[in-house]
């Protein structure tokens, strides 16, 4: 038996949880009443005015099925613009952890299009191995730039990418002994932190390098060249996530420091053309190629996408002219499915041509025209894995840079939010509270286990080869699988392309 005090206490208890429920169920039923008569007579939404309430579930699965799709039910190399066999190689890579699989490969390697390495009979012995040689870009210049690696750090500005995430480059890149690119946001005291080698880059607002009406400050670039880490200088034309698009900088992100990095005034709108106003054909290319490298004594070259073969002829016939001392002392080719903090959607899935096709037309144009060894290649764009900078050094290129494969390094998750300041790893966010998350000394390291791992994987796939080392990797080492299932050297088939001769 309870007592009468338990009793009582149970019965006013009772009527409390009961009275809860009802004004539970009041609210709830106001609540779906607000909400059906807000969806019915909305004129914006099709579904929520045809199905009311339900048809709000729609927008919220929609939300959220990004997130699901990549942990439950994507396979290994289903996604883009990186699929998770992919991002788990840069991951394992960067925390200096062994990347050997079990059972068989989950790669499609009959599909057209397959790149496939040619193994020797008899492979290159660890004790016959080489290191990469140096290379040596813009050999006339007063100050040369010398450099063993292979493998660095593409354009990305100081603003797309958060301040812990440019500190951690530089340390990285310089405990890797590789390069960090700006990109056009201007030269920060964070790049310079690590001490790596720098490319300075001038995009079309000239961030960094220019006065105050927004021209090519010669004074502005001896300060930046003054810099003996400042190594070379490299004039943006394009890229190949956004050809032909300038952006607008809102004023409330254009901090006091934003302010004296680019040169520009503190709280205004800033505006990147979607050109070089000064540059508008090959002569002033050239032109403006020569003056910024006897400005810095550094070697200058420029950075774009290739859209028509036919310009490259056209440039190369305009240097070959007027003697080969006046050519870029570099190209970086960038790929149109390369990536970038914010674009319109139709520039980057539409506009411009890859890497796959533009490299071999860009090293079969500079062999034609005789330039071969003058003017050094660049090449980005998804070039994450070994196998995939492997296949540039055969093609022909001399360096490979890397954004996307480095901001994995840095923790990246691919949630592809680097546009919305709300990147949930602190990588491309102002946002100070995300920032937290990633800590420069830990991110340092992986940024230079990434680039270290890297560079011996492709050393890797070169002794396979049979060659001595990456640096001795060629077109007859590598295949294609083409559209009958059988594969052709990259020898043969660049030879034979229609591109040869444009
Ligand atoms: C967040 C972000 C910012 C970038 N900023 C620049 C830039 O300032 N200048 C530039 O030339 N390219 C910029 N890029 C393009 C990269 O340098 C690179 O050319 C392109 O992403 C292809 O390389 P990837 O596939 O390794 O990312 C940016 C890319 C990303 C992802």
């Amino acid at each position: 038996m309870l007592s009468e005090g338990t009793q009582n206490f149970l019965n006013i208890a009772s009527q409390w949880v009961e009275l809860f429920f009802l004004v539970l169920i009041a609210v709830a039923i106001i609540t779906l009443t607000i909400l059906y008569i807000s969806d019915r007579f909305q004129t914006r939404h099709a579904i929520k005015r045809n199905y009311p309430i339900i048809g709000r579930f729609r927008y919220f699965f929609e939300h959220i099925g990004g997130f699901f799709r990549q942990y439950f039910f994507a396979m290994d190399r289903e996604e883009l613009p990186f699929n998770r066999a992919q991002r788990s190689w840069v991951y394992r890579a960067a925390k200096n952890l062994d990347n050997t699989i079990g059972f068989g490969s989950t790669r499609d390697t009959k599909k057209v299009g397959s790149i496939l390495f040619v193994n020797c009979p008899y492979p290159t012995m660890s004790k016959d191995a080489v290191s990469p040689k140096p290379i040596t870009v813009g050999e006339s210049c007063r100050k040369p730039w010398v450099t063993s690696s292979f493998f660095g750090i593409s354009a990305m500005s100081y603003g797309s990418v958060s301040q812990p995430a440019i500190r951690a480059l530089s340390i990285g890149a310089a405990k890797a002994g590789t390069w960090l690119n700006t990109g056009e946001g201007g030269l920060s005291s964070y790049h310079l932190e690590g001490g790596a080698d720098i490319i300075f880059q001038i995009g079309t607002a000239k961030y960094g390098a220019r006065d105050e009406e927004g021209n090519l400050s010669d004074e502005k670039l001896k300060k930046i060249a003054s810099y003996e880490q400042v190594k070379m200088i490299e004039i943006k034309l394009s890229q190949g996530a956004k050809p032909g698009k300038g952006g607008i900088l809102p004023g409330d992100k254009v901090t006091a420091e934003i302010a004296e990095i680019r040169g520009i005034k503190e709280g205004v709108d800033s505006i990147s053309p979607n050109r070089h106003s000064d540059i508008n054909s090959n002569q002033d290319l050239i032109d403006m190629i020569g003056h910024i490298r006897e400005v810095t004594g550094k070697p200058v070259g420029f950075k774009a996408v290739i859209g028509s073969p036919d310009w490259l002829d056209e440039l190369f016939t305009d240097i070959k002219s007027q003697g080969i001392e006046c050519a870029p002392d570099f190209i970086t080719l960038d790929s149109s499915d390369g990536g970038t903090g914010a674009a319109p959607m139709t520039l980057m899935d539409d506009m411009g041509l890859t890497i796959q096709e533009t490299l071999p037309v860009l090293i079969n144009a500079l062999k034609r025209h005789g330039l071969r060894e003058r003017i050094k290649v660049f090449v980005s764009g998804k070039m994450v894995n070994p196998a995939d900078v492997a296949w540039a050094l055969c093609v022909g290129a001399d360096f490979c840079n890397s954004a996307r494969g480095f901001m994995f390094a840095l923790g990246c998750i691919q949630s592809m939010q680097c546009h919305k300041n709300t990147c949930p790893t602190g990588v491309a966010t102002h946002d100070k509270k995300l920032q937290r998350g990633l800590v420069v000394t830990e991110k340092s390291e992986r940024v230079a286990y990434y680039a270290k791992n890297m560079m011996y994987a492709v050393g890797v796939i070169a002794h396979s080869c049979g060659v001595k080392g990456p640096r001795q990797l060629s077109q007859k080492h590598a295949r294609m699988v083409m559209n009958d299932g059988l594969s052709i050297s990259l020898k043969q088939l660049y030879e034979n392309s229609p591109n040869k001769d444009v």
